[in-house]
C-alpha cells in the first residue's frame, strides 16, 4: 500500500460535531490556551477552574513532561517509533517535533478518536514520518490494526507508547490494565510505556479535593478516577520502571529552577516510564 492509500483508508468518515455539551479535547485545548474550542467548552472550563484555579498551569505541565519524557527517548535511547494515544489537540509543541529534534528519523502515529481531534491533526500534523489515527487509542485491536497505525508502525521494532492523562479516564482498573497489555504484548522487547495519572492516597484536604474533581468531571460528562500508588504502579506490571521511578510530573527529569509555584494539583498525579525486557 502507498502512503496515499493509507492515508484515504485511515480517513474514517467523521461522526457529527456535537456543540450542545462540552468535549474533553475542546476543554483540555481551552486550558492549554489553544482557539480550538466552543463557548460550551469555555463554560465547562470555567467550572473546572472555580474548583481547581491551578488547572491551566497543571494541563501545561503534562505537555511539558511528555516533551521531556520524548526528548529522552529519542535522544538518549534513540527510539525511533512513537505512538502517541489520546494525543489531543495539536498544540505548540508537539510530540513528533520533539522527537525528530533529537532523531529526525523517528515516526510518529497520533491516535484519537475525537471527530475535533482527528480533523485538526489531519490538516496540522500529517506528514512524511508524522500519521494520525481515528481509532479508540483505549481499544489496542482497533487501533494497532487501523491502516494509519498498521500501515507505518513497524512491530518489530520498539515502540514508545505514550498514554498522558488518558487512563485516569477509565474507572476499572483491569479495563485500563488491559488497554496498556493490549499493546505492549504485541510490541517487541525494548518498547516503552510513558504514562500519566491522576493520584491520591485519599487521605486529608487532598484526598478530599481528588473526590471533588472526580465528581466535576462526571458531572460534565467525562468521568476521572484518581487511583492509589500502588494502583497506578500495577499498569507497569511486567515491565521495567526507569529511574526516577514512579513520581510526580514535576519529580521526573526536572530541567531549571521551577518557575510555576507547586499547586494542590501537582501532588495529585504521579508519571513513570517503563521499558518491556
Ligand atoms: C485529557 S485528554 C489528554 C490529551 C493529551 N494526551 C494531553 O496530555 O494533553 C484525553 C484524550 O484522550 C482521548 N480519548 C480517547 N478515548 C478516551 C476515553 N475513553 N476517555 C477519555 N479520553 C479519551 C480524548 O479524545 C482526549 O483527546
Amino acid at each position: 500500500m502507498t502512503s496515499d492509500e493509507v492515508r484515504a483508508v485511515s480517513r474514517r468518515p467523521l461522526p457529527p460535531l456535537d456543540y450542545d455539551r462540552p468535549n474533553l479535547a475542546r476543554m483540555k485545548d481551552a486550558l492549554l490556551g489553544g482557539h480550538d474550542h466552543y463557548e460550551i467548552d469555555r463554560l465547562a472550563v470555567e467550572a473546572f477552574l472555580t474548583v481547581a484555579p491551578d488547572g491551566a498551569a497543571v494541563a501545561k505541565e503534562f505537555r511539558s513532561w511528555a516533551s521531556r519524557v520524548v526528548r529522552f527517548l529519542a535522544g538518549t535511547r534513540a527510539v525511533g517509533q512513537f505512538l502517541d494515544l489520546g494525543s489531543g489537540m495539536p498544540y505548540v509543541e508537539n510530540t513528533h517535533q520533539t522527537a525528530q529534534r533529537y532523531n529526525p528519523d523517528a515516526l510518529v502515529v497520533y491516535v484519537d478518536d475525537d471527530p475535533v481531534v482527528q480533523a485538526h491533526g489531519l490538516a496540522l500534523l500529517e506528514d512524511h514520518l508524522v500519521h494520525v489515527s481515528g481509532a479508540d487509542p483505549c481499544d489496542p485491536e482497533q487501533t494497532l490494526n487501523d491502516p494509519a497505525v498498521a500501515g507505518h508502525l513497524e512491530l518489530d521494532r520498539p515502540v514508545a507508547v505514550l498514554l498522558n492523562a488518558v487512563l485516569h479516564h477509565i474507572e476499572d482498573l483491569d479495563e485500563a490494565k488491559a488497554v496498556v497489555r493490549g499493546y505492549l504484548d504485541v510490541l517487541a522487547p525494548g518498547s516503552y510505556l510513558l504514562l500519566t495519572h491522576y493520584y491520591t492516597d485519599g487521605e486529608g484536604p487532598l484526598g478530599e479535593f481528588a473526590r471533588k474533581l472526580d465528581g466535576l468531571m462526571a458531572g460534565i460528562g467525562y468521568p476521572t478516577v484518581h487511583r492509589s500508588r500502588a494502583e497506578i504502579e500495577s499498569l507497569f506490571d511486567g515491565l521495567e520502571i526507569l529511574e526516577p521511578g514512579v513520581v510526580h510530573l514535576h519529580e521526573w527529569w526536572p530541567e531549571g529552577p521551577r518557575l510555576a509555584p507547586l499547586t494542590q494539583l501537582n501532588h495529585l498525579s504521579l508519571s513513570g516510564v517503563a521499558v518491556k525486557p
